[in-house]
Protein backbone atom coordinates (compact mmCIF):
# COMPACT_ATOMS: atom_id res chain seq x y z
CA UNK A 1 0.00 0.00 0.00
CA UNK A 2 1.13 3.38 -1.24
CA UNK A 3 -0.96 5.72 0.92
CA UNK A 4 -3.80 5.47 3.35
CA UNK A 5 -7.34 7.09 2.25
CA UNK A 6 -8.24 10.37 4.28
CA UNK A 7 -10.17 8.59 6.39
CA UNK A 8 -8.05 6.24 7.22
CA UNK A 9 -5.13 8.55 7.83
CA UNK A 10 -7.55 10.87 9.54
CA UNK A 11 -8.24 7.88 12.13
CA UNK A 12 -4.83 7.40 12.95
CA UNK A 13 -4.00 11.08 13.92
CA UNK A 14 -6.76 10.79 16.03
CA UNK A 15 -5.76 7.89 18.02
CA UNK A 16 -2.38 9.26 18.05
CA UNK A 17 -3.37 12.53 19.09
CA UNK A 18 -5.98 10.98 21.81
CA UNK A 19 -3.04 8.70 23.25
CA UNK A 20 -0.92 11.85 23.62
CA UNK A 21 -2.86 12.79 26.71
CA UNK A 22 -0.99 10.35 28.41
CA UNK A 23 2.41 11.72 27.17
CA UNK A 24 4.76 11.83 30.42
CA UNK A 25 6.38 15.31 29.30
CA UNK A 26 7.29 17.08 32.66
CA UNK A 27 10.81 18.72 31.01
CA UNK A 28 10.01 20.04 27.83
CA UNK A 29 6.09 20.28 28.34
CA UNK A 30 6.06 18.88 24.61
CA UNK A 31 3.79 16.03 24.84
CA UNK A 32 3.74 13.33 21.77
CA UNK A 33 1.59 11.03 20.72
CA UNK A 34 1.91 8.30 18.05
CA UNK A 35 0.29 5.47 16.85
CA UNK A 36 1.19 2.84 14.62
CA UNK A 37 -1.04 0.29 12.26
CA UNK A 38 0.37 -2.67 11.45
CA UNK A 39 -0.31 -4.40 7.87
CA UNK A 40 -2.69 -7.44 10.17
CA UNK A 41 -4.60 -4.28 11.52
CA UNK A 42 -3.37 -3.98 14.48
CA UNK A 43 -2.75 0.05 16.52
CA UNK A 44 -0.12 0.41 18.90
CA UNK A 45 -0.15 3.88 20.54
CA UNK A 46 2.78 5.15 22.23
CA UNK A 47 3.96 8.53 24.37
CA UNK A 48 7.02 10.46 25.10
CA UNK A 49 8.07 9.61 28.25
CA UNK A 50 10.79 12.00 29.72
CA UNK A 51 12.65 11.14 32.95
CA UNK A 52 15.05 13.52 35.40
CA UNK A 53 18.22 11.89 33.39
CA UNK A 54 16.99 13.84 30.26
CA UNK A 55 19.25 11.41 27.98
CA UNK A 56 16.90 8.47 29.10
CA UNK A 57 13.86 9.75 27.69
CA UNK A 58 11.99 7.69 25.46
CA UNK A 59 10.01 9.29 22.33
CA UNK A 60 6.76 8.65 21.45
CA UNK A 61 7.09 6.80 17.55
CA UNK A 62 9.83 4.61 19.29
CA UNK A 63 7.45 3.20 22.12
CA UNK A 64 4.38 2.75 19.49
CA UNK A 65 6.84 0.38 17.08
CA UNK A 66 8.62 -1.26 20.48
CA UNK A 67 5.35 -1.81 21.88
CA UNK A 68 4.17 -3.33 18.56
CA UNK A 69 7.44 -5.30 18.42
CA UNK A 70 7.01 -7.00 20.97
CA UNK A 71 3.78 -7.90 20.09
CA UNK A 72 5.33 -10.02 17.69
CA UNK A 73 4.03 -7.32 14.70
CA UNK A 74 7.01 -6.32 12.59
CA UNK A 75 5.17 -5.16 9.36
CA UNK A 76 4.01 -1.43 9.51
CA UNK A 77 1.30 -0.11 7.00
CA UNK A 78 0.98 3.85 8.69
CA UNK A 79 2.67 5.50 11.42
CA UNK A 80 1.06 8.55 13.31
CA UNK A 81 2.85 11.33 14.90
CA UNK A 82 1.21 13.93 16.76
CA UNK A 83 2.58 17.39 18.25
CA UNK A 84 0.89 20.28 19.33
CA UNK A 85 2.64 22.38 16.67
CA UNK A 86 3.01 19.39 13.78
CA UNK A 87 6.70 18.49 14.64
CA UNK A 88 8.49 16.41 12.21
CA UNK A 89 9.60 12.61 13.69
CA UNK A 90 13.58 13.03 15.06
CA UNK A 91 16.37 10.81 13.32
CA UNK A 92 16.68 8.34 15.37
CA UNK A 93 13.10 7.37 15.33
CA UNK A 94 13.28 7.31 11.27
CA UNK A 95 16.26 5.25 12.12
CA UNK A 96 13.86 2.97 13.74
CA UNK A 97 11.33 3.35 11.55
CA UNK A 98 13.36 2.38 8.89
CA UNK A 99 14.44 -1.10 10.27
CA UNK A 100 10.83 -2.14 9.93
CA UNK A 101 10.68 -0.98 6.16
CA UNK A 102 10.90 2.17 3.81
CA UNK A 103 7.65 2.18 2.89
CA UNK A 104 5.86 2.67 5.49
CA UNK A 105 3.82 5.74 5.45
CA UNK A 106 4.26 8.68 7.98
CA UNK A 107 1.48 10.99 9.11
CA UNK A 108 1.84 13.75 10.88
CA UNK A 109 -0.27 15.62 12.09
CA UNK A 110 -1.39 18.96 15.15
CA UNK A 111 -2.80 19.31 17.98
CA UNK A 112 -5.98 20.47 16.54
CA UNK A 113 -6.27 16.64 14.61
CA UNK A 114 -5.45 17.91 11.32
CA UNK A 115 -3.13 16.02 9.32
CA UNK A 116 -0.59 17.75 8.16
CA UNK A 117 1.92 15.43 6.03
CA UNK A 118 1.37 12.55 4.62
CA UNK A 119 5.20 10.92 3.17
CA UNK A 120 7.07 7.99 3.80
CA UNK A 121 10.06 6.75 6.00
CA UNK A 122 12.10 6.71 2.73
CA UNK A 123 11.29 10.45 1.64
CA UNK A 124 12.32 11.33 5.79
CA UNK A 125 15.43 9.17 5.38
CA UNK A 126 17.04 9.26 2.41
CA UNK A 127 20.41 7.11 2.37
CA UNK A 128 19.11 5.35 5.21
CA UNK A 129 21.52 2.57 6.65
CA UNK A 130 18.96 -0.69 6.38
CA UNK A 131 19.03 -4.33 7.60
CA UNK A 132 20.52 -4.73 3.95
CA UNK A 133 23.75 -3.41 4.53
CA UNK A 134 24.19 -5.96 7.26
CA UNK A 135 23.83 -8.70 4.43
CA UNK A 136 27.38 -10.72 3.60
CA UNK A 137 26.62 -9.78 0.04
CA UNK A 138 26.63 -5.88 0.76
CA UNK A 139 29.84 -6.13 3.04
CA UNK A 140 33.42 -5.11 1.93
N1 LIG B 1 9.98 13.67 20.93
C1 LIG B 1 9.24 12.61 20.50
O1 LIG B 1 8.53 11.97 21.28
N2 LIG B 1 9.32 12.28 19.19
C2 LIG B 1 10.07 12.92 18.26
O2 LIG B 1 10.17 12.48 17.13
C3 LIG B 1 10.73 14.19 18.63
C4 LIG B 1 10.83 14.46 20.08
C5 LIG B 1 9.90 14.04 22.33
C6 LIG B 1 11.16 13.80 23.12
C7 LIG B 1 11.02 14.79 24.25
O3 LIG B 1 10.23 14.20 25.25
C8 LIG B 1 10.22 15.94 23.63
O4 LIG B 1 9.63 15.42 22.47
C9 LIG B 1 11.06 17.14 23.29
O5 LIG B 1 12.17 16.79 22.55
Amino acid sequence: MTSLSAQQAQALIEIANQARQQAYAPYSNYPVGAAVRTKSGRVFTGVNVENAAYPATMCAERIAIFKAVSEGEREFEAIAVVTSNGGSPCGGCRQVMAEFGLETIVLIGNGKGHLLLQTTVRDLLPGAFTPQDLQPDNRA
